[in-house]
């Protein structure tokens, strides 16, 4: 009787505490701008939930031009690149962006911002006094950044299990072995909705058997990386790498993306940086109140994007926001506004907004935006409707969603026109249809059984307690691929088929013969 009394309070005891306590986690992030957010964001929250967290930082590209400094309540371990590489980066950064603005969104592009960033690889891993010190201090679990593959080198390194958080859609579901039907599950690129004519489907069948070479080109300059760094006999590729991640967590929402299969080792967890909105300064409050009934909106292409290299798109967009009666918040380099063009009556530029913020006002009627997933969610979240104007990366897929929803619209950059943009920014005003859906999609993310911070931590305590993902991870991961798509089988049931007909045949056959040669033995 004692001994249960004494259990029951040692049982009592555990049930008041958390089973996990202060553990040690490490965050990676390689890669700038929205991406840093997020990460520095997940830091944070895993720091107020009472664990021990250190970033590992690479400091340089596209930081986030604009935005004043801030403190940050856990420990960094950063280098930074060589001033004389950023500032190439940047100035190829600036290249590509003008191929952008003309609706040049290539995969060539695409494949040099990955040199770029295996370059940078490179130098990461060679910086042997943070990866040493990294190792020595044992972390639990590490939460990477889940784009740059460059992560996934960084953890194999070091030998750590991982969750990759992914900053948007889910780019990479194929290779990591979720399901995805062709019918109804459009490819990544494919700029298609989960509603697909006959042509739609064929379509994302076509760039799903091209998708294999695809993923090699991408890959071949991390390639090149791992065999300088992994010896002979132990190199494994991309996919390898991040088929070793506990979990696998995307930056997104039903709000937004189709629904769709989903394997256990895979989370939705979008929104972090979407959250009430405090109260902006008084000199914007001004600004917004001279705007009347007609209200204001707010336009940002990126974290990453502060001005525009291009004189004429920067024309239309400004002669487009001249045709509304809106006040016009433009997150926009002032210092790198042309001389030439001056500034419409209506528009303000800002070097850095807080945009959700912003779009917490009640005055707020628009965000023009280039479609990143962290924006879209803040105007989900704030239930403002849309005008995107993709330019590069997921940018197309995410504002394609956002139309599907009718929560908005886009303009490709190679139709921008000023007639074009105020038409689209009226139409988007003024049919009442668009603020509905977006109040709509708004109770949906609202509405989740738990708020996006509580997942995460809820996730990262799970994997660390359960030690590891591997409850969760499918067995198709060890299968061969002719057993994970049951080849053998169907070769198998192939076989027996083919074999039976043929024996029919054959038997037929003989008895056609058997019985027009005893016609014939009769006629004789
Ligand atoms: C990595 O850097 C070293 C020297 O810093 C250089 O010799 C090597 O070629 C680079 N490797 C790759 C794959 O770029």
């Amino acid at each position: 009787m004692a001994g249960d009394k004494a259990q029951t309070i040692l049982l009592l005891f555990f049930l008041q505490f958390p089973l996990l306590q202060a553990a040690k986690i490490l965050t990676v992030c390689f890669i700038g701008g929205s991406h840093y957010l997020l990460m520095d964001e997940i830091s944070q929250i895993l720091h107020n939930n009472g664990h021990q967290v250190r970033m590992f930082l690479q400091y340089g590209n596209s930081m986030l031009p604009g935005r004043p400094l801030q403190q940050r309540p856990y420990s960094v371990s950063t280098y930074s690149l060589d001033k004389k590489y950023l500032q190439e980066n940047e100035e190829l950064f600036v290249e590509s962006q003008k191929d952008y603005l003309v609706g040049r969104n290539t995969l060539q592009n695409f494949v040099i911002f990955l040199r770029e960033l295996s370059y940078q690889c490179n130098i990461t891993l060679q910086q042997s006094d943070i990866l040493n010190f990294l190792k020595e201090e044992k972390y639990d679990l590490a939460v990477i950044e889940g784009f740059n593959p460059c992560s996934f080198l960084v953890m194999e390194k070091l030998g750590l299990p991982f969750i990759a958080f992914f900053p948007g859609m889910m780019m990479n579901g194929g290779r990591i072995g979720i399901p995805g039907p062709l019918s109804y599950v459009p490819l990544f690129g494919s700029e298609l909705t989960d509603r697909m004519d006959f042509f739609g489907r064929l379509k994302n069948t076509m760039m799903y058997l091209g998708s294999y070479m695809i993923d090699r080109i991408m890959d071949a300059p991390f390639q090149e990386v791992i065999d300088q760094h992994f010896p002979a006999g132990s190199r494994p590729t991309i996919t390898d790498l991040q088929r070793r991640a506990e979990l696998w967590i995307y930056n997104i929402d039903f709000s937004t993306e189709f629904p769709r299969p989903l394997l256990p080792n895979v989370q939705f967890i979008g929104g972090l940086l979407a959250k009430p909105a405090k109260p902006v300064t008084q000199d914007l409050e001004d600004l917004i109140a001279e705007s009347g009934e007609s209200g204001f909106i707010v336009v940002t292409l990126g974290s990453m994007i502060s001005s525009l290299p291009l004189v004429e798109f920067l024309k239309e967009m400004n002669d487009g926001f001249a045709k509304i009666p809106q006040r016009v918040i433009w997150r926009y380099n002032k210092t790198s506004w042309p001389k030439e063009l001056s500034i419409a009556q209506n528009v303000r530029l800002m070097d850095w907004v807080s945009q959700n913020d912003l779009l917490g006002h009640p005055k707020v009627r628009l965000l023009v935006t280039h479609g990143g997933m962290n924006s879209l969610m803040e105007a989900v979240y704030h239930g403002v409707p849309v005008v995107g104007i993709p330019l590069f990366g997921d940018q197309y897929e995410n504002v394609v969603r956002i139309k599907a929803k009718n929560m908005g619209t886009f303009i490709p950059p190679d139709q921008m026109k000023a007639e074009n943009l105020a038409n689209a920014l009226q139409e988007i005003m003024e049919n009442s249809s668009y603020k509905t859906s977006a109040m709509k999609q708004r109770v949906v993310l609202r509405s989740r059984p738990f708020p996006p911070d509580k997942q995460l931590v809820g996730w990262v305590e799970h994997i660390i307690q359960s030690g590891g993902g591997g409850h969760l991870r499918p067995y198709s991961y060890q299968q061969p691929w002719y057993q994970q798509y049951l080849l053998d089988v169907i070769l198998f049931i192939s076989a027996c088929v083919g074999v039976t007909i043929y024996l029919i045949v054959k038997v037929i056959r003989l008895l056609i013969y058997l019985m027009s040669s005893n016609r014939k033995q009769k006629q004789n």
